[in-house]
């Protein structure tokens, strides 16, 4: 079965074909970050106008780096929601039509179920049950994952996503958007213990996440220390030092909680450094393991909707001729996939 993905609901088209024995034959990502840079922020409308432009001509590409046509296709796969209305439905849209024409299935995809599944897309997979921290620009979440579509939000931020965290902090210190990766690299020349940061919610039981303080706090020590070149790093530092130590508090948690021993961490801040070899480490000293996706995957892409939307029209969940987006989209409400071999 070979799957055409087309992921546009937020700053970046991501376009890609999967094979489920050849695996991934083709994926093209075009990201918008250039575009929004200047507003330091993704505006909806640039957002919807560009991937009207792109989406087509990266599909065009990806069949070509395939060496396919559209009749070697068994479906189309296009990211519903959760995120930007107008965004979600250019890809629902170009998707929705095209499988209409090229007289396919096609499939509305869980973007939160995209990233989730991305690690499945690497050489030494997760098995199930497992405990997936999904961090992104738009969504931090814990969940209990017994299987496709089985998933328990054990849970999640109050207020700011850690994507989210980063890019304001990042904001806050004078960095351009999408500030996460340049914080992250302003960090590595941070000196460890000048500043010490708050780890919310951790000082009381669950598992839900707020880091909307950690931005307040990094605007008063700017405004106590100044901003020289090495106080803005170390500063970074003690920043990332409290995300990365309050998520894997959690996990930890939710790991003890499940009885699991695997973690599975997908979405644009999984690619974090500091976060990878924290958890690395955390889980060598539990006995367990931790996946994650390749980096180009743990943002948004094309490929973990192709892997996704195989998954379900595998079981044979396709969608009528409407075109919908579902800006909102719990994830708790997918069905379950009853054959749990990925
Ligand atoms: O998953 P993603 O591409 O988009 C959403 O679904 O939201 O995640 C993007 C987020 C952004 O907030 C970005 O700053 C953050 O992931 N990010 C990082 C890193 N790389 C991407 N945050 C921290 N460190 C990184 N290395
Ligand atoms: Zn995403």
């Amino acid at each position: 079965m070979r799957i055409l993905g087309i992921e546009t609901s937020c700053d970046e088209t991501g376009i890609a074909i999967f094979d489920d024995e050849k695996g991934l034959l083709a994926h093209e990502l075009y990201s918008q970050v250039k575009l929004h840079a200047d507003y330091g922020g993704v505006v909806p409308e640039l957002a919807s106008r560009d991937h009207v432009k792109k989406t087509i001509p990266l599909i065009k590409e990806a069949l070509a780096t395939a060496g396919l046509t559209p009749a070697d296709l068994d479906g189309v796969a296009y990211t519903a929601g959760p995120g930007l209305v107008g965004a979600l439905l250019v890809g629902a849209t170009i998707g929705r039509s095209l499988a209409y024409a090229w007289n396919l299935p096609a499939v509305a995809v869980h973007h939160m179920e995209g990233h989730l599944l991305a690690p499945m897309l690497e050489e030494q997979p997760p098995e199930f049950p497992f405990v997936a921290l999904l961090v992104s620009g738009g969504h931090t979440m814990m969940v209990d994952v017994k299987g496709i579509g089985e998933y328990e939000i054990l849970g999640e931020s109050v207020d700011d996503a850690a994507g989210e965290a980063f890019d304001k902090t990042a904001k806050l210190m004078g960095l351009d958007y999408p500030g996460g990766p340049l914080l992250s690299k302003l960090a590595e020349k941070g000196n460890a213990g000048r500043f010490k940061f708050p780890r919310p919610m951790t000082d009381r039981p669950g598992l839900d996440f707020s880091f909307s303080g950690l931005k307040t706090f990094t605007a008063n020590t700017i405004r106590d220390n100044g901003d020289d070149e090495q106080t803005r790093a170390d500063i970074a530092y003690a920043f990332q030092e409290a995300v990365v130590d309050t998520l894997a508090i959690k996990c930890k948690r939710a790991l003890k909680q499940t009885g699991y021993k695997r973690l599975v961490i997908a979405g644009g801040v999984s690619a974090n450094k500091h976060l990878r070899a924290q958890l690395e480490t955390m889980m060598t000293n539990l006995k367990g393991e931790v996946f994650y996706p390749r980096t180009e995957f743990c943002t948004d892409n094309g490929a973990m909707i192709a892997y996704a939307g195989m998954q379900r029209l595998k079981n044979n969940e396709t969608m009528d001729l409407g075109v919908k987006a579902h800006p909102r989209w719990p994830i708790d409400q997918l069905k379950p996939i009853a054959d749990k071999e990925a």
